[in-house]
C-alpha cells in the first residue's frame, strides 16, 4: 500500500487490529487462597507456578530469558529461526493460537515465515498475565502491519473449552518448555484437551527442554545475577498482596536442584530461620521451620522418547522433530492422530 497515513489514522488502524477478550474458565479451579490452603497442608509445602506471573514476575521472567545461564530461550529462538519456514509450509495456518505466550518474542519468527510464504494468519496469544499480553500485542502490531492480534486472557489450567474456535486451519503453539512445568498427568490431560479442540488439518507446535548435564540445568535456574531467585521469591509478594500476608521474601533462599530420577528441575524457597507467617485473608498463621522448603516449580526435561510418548498418550502424532546439534532443546510439530 502506498497511502501515507497521519498519526491518528495509523493509531486507528492499530486499534482495529487489536482485540482483547477474557477466556472464561471451563471448570472451577481453586483460587490463590484455596491453592495456599491446600498446598501448605502438604509436605513439602507446594504452590502452583501460575502465580509467579503478575506484571513484575513477567518482567523478571523476560530478563531471565536474557541471562547467559538461561539457554532455553536463545536455543529455542535459534531453532525457530531455522525451522519456521518448514513449520509454516507444513501447517499453512489461517490462525496461530499460542498458549502461555508471554512476550511472544520467539513467535515473531513464525509470523515472519508466514509473511514470506504469503500467509497472513490472525495471531491469538493466550496468557494469564494481562500486562504482558498488551505489551506483546503492541510490539507485534507495530512490527507487522498486516497482523491482527486477538489477545486472550485466562488460565489454561481451567480448561480450553471456551477458547474461541475460528474457522480455517489452526496452528496451536506451546513454547518455552512450559509443558515441563506440569506433572506428567497434568501434561497429558492438558494435551488431551488441546487435542480435543483440533480438527483434521490443524497442527500443534511444542517446545520442550531436554535432559542434559545437571550443572547446565541447575545454572539455568539459578543465574549469577539473582534474577531467578527474585522471580522465585516474587510469589511470596503475590501472596502478601492478594491474601494480606506478611511473608518476608528475604527470609527465604532460592534453591534449584536437578532430580535425576524424575528428570526435572525442582525449585524451592527455603526458610532461612524459624518463622511465623500470618495470612489475613485466610485468618491463619503458618509456621516455617528453618530449612523447611516450599516447592514452587518443577521443570521437567525430556528425552526424544519421553516427549514422543507424552504426545502419543494424548493422541497427537509427531510429524517433524527439530533439534539443534547439541540436542539441548526440541521443537515438535504434531497432528491429531
Ligand atoms: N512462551 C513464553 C513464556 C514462557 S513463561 C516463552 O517461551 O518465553 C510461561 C508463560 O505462561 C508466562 O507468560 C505465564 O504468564 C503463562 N502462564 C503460566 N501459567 C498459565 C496458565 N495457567 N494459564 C495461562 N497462562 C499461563
Ligand atoms: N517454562 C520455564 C522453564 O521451565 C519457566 C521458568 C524458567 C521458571 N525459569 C524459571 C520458572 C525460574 C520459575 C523460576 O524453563
Amino acid at each position: 500500500m502506498n497511502i501515507s497515513m497521519d498519526g491518528a489514522s495509523a493509531r486507528n488502524r492499530i486499534f482495529e487490529r487489536f482485540n482483547c477478550q477474557p477466556v472464561p474458565a471451563a471448570r472451577v479451579v481453586p483460587d490463590l487462597a484455596e491453592d495456599v490452603r491446600r498446598g501448605f497442608a502438604r509436605r513439602p509445602r507446594v504452590l502452583p507456578p501460575k502465580y509467579f506471573y503478575d506484571a513484575w514476575g513477567s518482567e523478571l521472567f523476560d530478563r531471565i530469558c536474557d541471562t547467559p545461564e538461561y539457554y532455553p530461550t536463545r536455543t529455542e529462538a535459534q531453532l525457530l529461526d531455522q525451522s519456521a519456514h518448514s513449520i509454516i509450509r507444513r501447517a499453512q495456518p489461517d490462525h496461530i493460537i499460542e498458549l502461555g505466550s508471554g512476550t511472544s518474542r520467539k513467535t515473531a519468527h513464525l509470523l515472519e515465515a508466514c509473511e514470506a510464504n504469503g500467509l497472513d494468519p490472525d495471531y491469538w496469544p493466550f496468557d494469564v498475565c494481562e500486562e504482558v499480553l498488551h505489551t506483546a500485542a503492541k510490539a507485534l502490531i507495530e512490527a507487522h502491519p498486516w497482523l491482527r492480534v486477538q489477545a486472550l486472557i485466562g488460565d489454561y489450567s481451567a480448561g480450553l473449552a471456551h477458547l474461541p474456535q475460528p474457522a480455517g486451519r489452526r496452528l496451536f503453539v506451546f513454547l518455552g518448555g512450559t509443558i515441563g512445568n506440569m506433572t506428567p498427568d497434568q501434561a497429558i490431560a492438558f494435551l488431551n484437551e488441546l487435542r480435543g479442540l483440533m480438527r483434521a488439518g490443524d497442527a500443534f507446535l511444542l517446545g520442550a527442554d531436554r535432559t542434559k548435564d545437571p550443572r547446565l540445568l541447575e545454572a539455568a535456574y539459578d543465574d549469577a545475577t539473582g534474577l531467578t531467585a527474585e522471580f522465585n521469591r516474587n510469589v511470596l509478594n503475590v501472596i502478601n498482596q492478594v491474601l494480606g500476608g506478611d511473608f518476608d521474601p528475604q527470609a527465604f533462599d532460592h534453591l534449584a536442584v536437578y532430580n535425576e530420577a524424575l528428570q526435572r528441575i525442582e525449585m524451592y524457597l527455603v526458610a532461612r530461620r524459624d518463622q511465623d507467617v500470618h495470612l489475613m485473608a485466610l485468618d491463619r498463621r503458618y509456621g516455617f521451620a528453618g530449612g523447611e522448603r516450599i516447592l514452587t516449580e518443577i521443570s521437567r526435561k525430556f528425552t526424544t522418547e519421553s516427549l514422543t510418548a507424552e504426545l502419543r498418550a494424548a493422541r497427537l502424532t509427531p510429524i517433524s522433530h527439530y533439534q539443534p546439534t547439541d540436542r539441548h532443546f526440541s521443537l515438535v510439530l504434531a497432528h491429531p492422530s
